[in-house]
């Protein structure tokens, strides 16, 4: 995980808008912590969603990201069939400083205050070895890879992206991915990992990151063509795969792309709703975010029920497996949706989501 930088994380709008559950904002003098937990909905079950550790320009931008961060979760996991509602708790970090030992106790003691409506993982900022730390004082607390299982969530949230690309290309131009152009925009945990399953089945790779080892590490491995990065959303590929930031797809960029399928890890990857509108106008097939990057938050929560004794590992030996498999069933539902009724994709997809949230299960 990149630790914070100096910028908001991102400025996408979205068609998020419900009012949520809970909003909780604390700070504690004596540690310097500042945090928000955002409950947006628990029918499901407990809300999961990761903590991001970042800096931000306002208590009111955390309070606004972890909001839409939290509602994006209760549709993530609603489509990924796992009985987790949606929730998300942001850090406010200083610059580039590390969390230390008193703060991840007194965020953990507030975990334990919402008595596991809330359980929380990774995100940007914070990686296994803050939430392990956050594991000695909660067990409300998920992604260390305890007993062999779960751990780092990026090769499950890649295995999904590269299932719901491959399927999104079959399903809009009808082809699979020998010989297909993908350019693959930042290269960290999810997206060199989506390169080798790409690479694997046949693609060519374009890529850019803002970190020039990792560019020149995918040129070797995968003899991926480095782009700057000002250029890789509308280099001269078939699919755009944005694994950096969200807000990589802008009114601009949108005109701009070359790429007839957009399929990416990168939560919020629209800038604005128009921006999905404008792709849906250009036969651009947009795969939405939430739906296909829940795999990491599918491993997580596995983790988190075998290890609270909900699920019995030898029993569901197939329980990942088989909701990384909603990834491509849900798109194909979506992008027929979709096409009967002239919405975008990312309209549709949350639309589904509120239906199984108010039904109650998944
Ligand atoms: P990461 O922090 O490991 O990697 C992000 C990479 O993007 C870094 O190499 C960074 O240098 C690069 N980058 C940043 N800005 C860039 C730009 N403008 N152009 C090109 N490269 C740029 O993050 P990770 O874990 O790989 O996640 C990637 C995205 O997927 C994030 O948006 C994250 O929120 C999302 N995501 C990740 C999940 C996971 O399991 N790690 C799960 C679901 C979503």
């Amino acid at each position: 995980m990149t630790p914070p930088s100096t910028a908001l994380a991102t400025t996408a709008q979205t068609h998020f808008e419900d009012a949520h559950e809970q909003l909780i904002l604390r700070h504690d003098a004596a540690t310097g912590l500042t945090a928000v937990i955002a409950l947006h909905s628990t029918s499901l079950g407990p809300a999961a969603g990761g903590c991001r550790r970042w800096h931000y320009i306002s208590t009111d931008a955390a309070m606004d990201d972890a909001k839409r961060l939290a509602e994006g979760m209760s549709y993530k996991n609603a489509l990924a069939n796992i009985p987790f509602g949606g929730g998300k708790s942001v850090i406010l970090a200083d610059h580039n400083d590390r969390p230390t030992p008193a703060q991840l106790q007194r965020f953990a003691a507030w975990l334990n205050e919402l008595q596991g409506s809330y359980i929380t993982a990774e995100d940007v900022g914070m990686g296994v070895a803050e939430v392990s730390q956050l594991a000695e004082h909660s067990p409300y607390v998920s992604g260390l890879g305890r007993a062999g299982i779960g751990g780092d969530p990026s090769p499950f949230t890649a295995l999904g992206v590269f299932l719901g690309l491959r399927t999104a290309v079959a399903a809009h131009l009808h082809t699979d991915l020998r010989g297909l152009r993908v350019a693959v925009q930042g290269l960290g945990a999810v997206g060199m990992a989506l390169c080798r399953l790409l690479h694997d089945a046949g693609a060519h790779l374009w890529v850019a990151d803002l970190n020039r080892q990792r560019v020149a590490t995918a040129v070797e491995e995968f003899a991926a063509t480095p782009q700057h990065v000002d250029d890789i959303v509308s280099a001269p590929v078939d699919v755009l795969a944005p694994c950096a930031l969200g807000g990589a797809i802008t009114d601009t960029s949108a005109a701009q792309l070359h790429a007839r399928v957009v399929a990416g890890a990168a939560n919020n990857q629209l800038a604005t709703p128009s921006a999905g509108q404008l792709l849906k106008q250009r036969d651009i097939l947009f795969a939405p975010d939430f739906l296909i990057n829940a795999g990491g938050v599918i491993s997580v929560m596995h983790e988190y029920l075998t290890q609270c004794g909900t699920l019995d590992p030898a029993a569901e030996a197939h329980w990942v497996t088989e909701r990384l498999q909603t990834i491509p069933d849900r798109l194909l539902e979506v992008v027929s949706a979709s096409r009967s009724s002239g919405a975008a994709p990312e309209q549709v997809a949350v639309q589904r989501a509120r239906e199984i949230i108010a039904a109650g299960h998944c």
